[in-house]
């Protein structure tokens, strides 16, 4: 794996990191992989045991906001690095202990910002314009922001890969959410399981009836024939007695057929959590729970479970993904060239070299800028876009 990973692997990814690197991804759809599930489903669960960094959860807070975590290895074993962005504003994290604290931070900022008023409100939409030129904000108080927190991590201990945690399906509005609460999660998670560039990581937990899961439901309307949907089942160890089988043939693509089929992990639980095992000692642990099991051992042997197998599973997907994109991308980006050669020539040559001519030039372009200037002010709402 180790060869092949850096002949052909790590030079695709490194593509898509310079590409991302020039801010195109705000232009461009870049392939990402979304994590998509119910409410403590265990979604922060698998990121976390992937990104080896501690990430916020919480029994049923939803939060508005997504958090892209961008993950990128380097062969420095010392090198630890972090960093945190949104609203244009970034900021370096040292520690890896900060990393949960920061995210939360971020997370409060954003969701004070969607619930203060108008004016405010107003005021971070042009403060957005200039930063982050979004195309399209939801309305105060009611959207989700599709805006997100980004968190880069460079360290020795991280696959390369950029993953997107989604605020998990809500069924009930808890106190001080609004009653369609589930709807509005329902429209943000579309808006990222839609993109063709987007691998959907469907997280369900081995104790639920996964028929009725609505995240899978989701991500089979969007991809019916389950070829950008990849089934991870979390919480092995509270699967239900008497169905331990079932959850074997489901790992087996026998019951719900997805073409990436699906992996098996196990994360910390609550009370791992509460006695302090590490993220280290949970990859030993895990191990050893599939090892051990009189069900699921063979799913560990057959390459089917434990976190570091998913990880190396999610780098060769998204790679094949990149593969499978390029030629769309290269399309896209004709596409933007075109327009914005377009754009371009609108605003022909620049300044005569003749200083007669030059007086009547300046005096066309400061016409053509007022005018811009009192369309854009007596236009009924100020659209981000222009
Ligand atoms: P999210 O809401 O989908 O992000 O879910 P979380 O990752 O916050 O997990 C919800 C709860 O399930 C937390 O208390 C986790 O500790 C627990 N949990 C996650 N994965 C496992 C697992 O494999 N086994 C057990 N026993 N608990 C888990
Ligand atoms: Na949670
Ligand atoms: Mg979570």
């Amino acid at each position: 794996f180790s060869q092949h990973y850096e002949e052909k692997i790590r030079p695709c990814i490194d593509t898509i990191d310079n590409l991302r690197s020039l801010r195109v991804e705000k232009d461009l759809a870049l392939p990402a992989i979304a994590v998509i599930g119910d409410q403590s489903s265990g979604k922060s669960s698998v990121l976390e045991a992937l990104s080896g960094v501690a990430l916020p959860r919480g029994s049923g807070i939803v939060t508005r906001c997504p958090l892209e975590l961008k993950m990128i290895r380097t062969k420095d074993e010392e090198k630890w690095q972090g960093r945190i962005s949104y609203l244009g504003k970034e900021e370096d994290i040292d520690d890896p202990a900060e990393v949960e604290k920061k995210i939360r931070e971020g997370r409060e900022c954003l969701e004070c910002i969607l619930r203060s008023s108008k004016r405010v409100y107003t005021t971070y939409v042009l403060y957005l314009i200039v930063f982050v030129a979004q195309d399209e904000m939801a309305g105060p108080g009611v959207g989700i922001s599709n805006e997100l927190i980004s968190l880069q991590i460079i360290s020795a201990n991280v696959p390369d890969l950029t993953l997107i945690d989604l605020p998990g399906i809500a069924r009930v509005a808890v106190k001080g959410q609004p009653e369609n609460i589930g709807d509005q999660i329902k429209r943000l998670i579309r808006q990222f399981v839609t993109k063709q560039e987007t691998i959907n990581l469907v997280v369900v937990p081995c104790n639920v009836d996964i028929a009725t899961t609505e995240a899978l439901q989701m991500a089979q309307e969007e991809d019916p024939e389950g070829e950008r949907t990849l089934g991870i089942l979390t919480k092995p160890d509270l699967v239900d007695k008497g169905t331990e089988e079932t959850v074997v043939d489901i790992v087996h693509n026998e019951i719900i057929h997805l073409t990436k089929g699906y992996m098996i992990v196990r994360c910390r639980g609550q009370k791992e959590i509460l006695d302090q095992v590490t993220l280290n000692e949970a990859t030993v642990t895990e191990k050893a729970f599939f090892q051990d099991h009189p069900h699921f051992s063979k799913l560990y042997e057959e390459g089917f479970a434990t976190i570091p197998k998913l990880a190396e599973k999610l780098t060769i997907e998204l790679v094949h993904h990149i593969q499978r994109s390029l030629p769309r991308l290269e399309e896209q980006i004709e596409t933007k060239l075109a327009e914005t050669q377009k754009e371009l020539e609108k605003y022909g040559n620049g300044p005569p070299s003749d200083p007669a001519e030059r007086l009547s030039f300046f005096i066309d372009k400061v016409t053509a800028f007022t005018q811009d200037m009192f369309n854009l002010t007596t236009g009924e709402e100020v659209k981000c876009a222009s």
